[in-house]
């Protein structure tokens, strides 16, 4: 087993923030990880590093997940379930799903990172999350030195949210997820931009790799491209405020966009409430907020982490002012 000192973690994070780990290894094979638990250093998980924000460098050893591999676990006349190894490119093997013809995850199409992060936030985008399709996630207890595998269930799945994240945050290795897809896809157009782009693109018949393209298209129209601007999407996570709340917001602000979670709960987009205090477009010397998405915190260039860090202090210290709202950041700070 190979530690590198002192490594530039620059290349391995979206944000392009240049701070160093003390100690870098790779892992590309499950039996290794036996002798990294018996070393001394503190243990980091790095995947594509592009939902964490690096403002110091980091202490102890950063573990750059590589495990590869696509294997079909078993299907029958409807469905499919494939293991995947946590180090393979999540949108790698979405194509690999569309070019399948299977459906489930094409809405997630172009979400960067791997697919061992995709458990631990549940990523979602345009009307569908991870969990729908996770089956079970295993993984690597540092402690007990022993895989344990979790039902879908026992993930505790949330918004942007999973057991990964709280109870079991820095005491596991995700080694890899069984998703189950679906031969017969059931659609899911719901999110209102999908419709408008599969017009725009002159789509006659649905197919998991029509809906594919219109989001990849969606998605690059808005979010800014992390080899051209550091970001790591959506800082911030949409928050969820009880509905008396809401309504007063409503009745000051009524073009207030929103979805209703339940009758007592409404969620609100944190861009909008990030754009009506004023801060769309804004630059700092090389951190600022991206021009088209307020969600979106970007790295012009130089940029550290601690001040991107500052910037989304002080967002969060304005949206709360003008709305009474406390924002949760959903970037992991390392
Ligand atoms: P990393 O950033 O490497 O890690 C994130 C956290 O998970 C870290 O704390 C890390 O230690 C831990 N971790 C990672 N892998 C493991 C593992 N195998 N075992 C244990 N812990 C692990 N997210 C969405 O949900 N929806 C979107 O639409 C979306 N759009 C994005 C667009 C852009 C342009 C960018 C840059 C990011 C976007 N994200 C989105 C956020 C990000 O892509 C996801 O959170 C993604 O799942 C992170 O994967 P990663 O491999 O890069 O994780
Ligand atoms: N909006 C504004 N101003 C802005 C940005 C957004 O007014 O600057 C308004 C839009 O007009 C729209 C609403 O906010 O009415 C929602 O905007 P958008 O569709 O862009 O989605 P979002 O809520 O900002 C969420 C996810 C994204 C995901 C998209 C698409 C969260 C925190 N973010 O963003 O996920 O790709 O929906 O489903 O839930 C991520 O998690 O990193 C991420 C990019």
């Amino acid at each position: 087993m190979e530690l590198k000192r002192n490594v530039s973690l620059k290349s391995y994070n979206t944000f392009g923030i240049d701070a160093a780990a003390e100690y870098f290894t790779e892992i590309n094979d499950i039996k290794k990880l036996e002798e990294i638990t018996a070393l001394p250093q503190q243990k980091h998980i790095l995947g594509g590093g592009s939902n964490i924000l690096l403002t110091k460098g980091v202490k102890g050893l950063v573990i750059h997940n590589k495990l590869k591999g696509i294997t079909v676990e078993k299907e029958d006349n409807n469905h499919v379930w494939i293991r995947v190894q946590a180090g393979e490119i999540w949108h790698d093997f979405v194509l690999h799903v569309i070019n399948k013809g299977w459906g489930g995850i094409e809405n997630l199409s172009l979400i960067p990172g791997t697919v061992g992060a995709s458990p631990i936030q549940n990523i979602g985008a345009y009307g569908v999350e991870a969990r729908e399709t996770i089956e079970s996630v295993t993984f690597w207890y540092w402690n007990e030195k022993t895989f344990l595998t979790y039902n879908n269930r026992e993930c505790e799945f949330g918004y942007r949210d999973s057991i990964f994240k709280q109870l079991l945050r820095d005491k596991i290795f995700l080694t890899s997820v069984v998703f189950k897809l679906d031969k017969n896809p059931v659609y899911n157009t719901s999110y209102g931009a999908i419709e408008e782009e599969l017009d725009n693109m002159g789509v006659q018949e649905l197919s998991v790799k029509a809906i594919a393209y219109a989001v990849i298209h969606i998605r690059t129209s808005k979010l800014p491209d992390p080899n051209v601007t550091g970001n790591a999407g959506s800082f911030f996570k949409n928050p969820v405020i009880p509905i008396q709340h809401f309504n007063l917001l409503q009745s000051r602000y009524p073009r207030i966009p929103y979805y209703k979670v339940n009758e007592a709960l409404i969620k609100v987009p944190a861009g909008w409430l990030i754009e009506q205090c004023g801060w769309k477009g804004y630059k700092s010397g090389e951190a600022g907020v991206h021009a088209k998405q307020a969600l979106v915190l970007v790295n012009y260039g130089h940029a550290k982490g601690s001040e991107i860090w500052k910037l989304s202090d002080e967002i969060l210290a304005s949206v709360k002012k003008k709305f009474g709202i406390e924002l949760e950041r959903e970037v992991q700070m390392w």
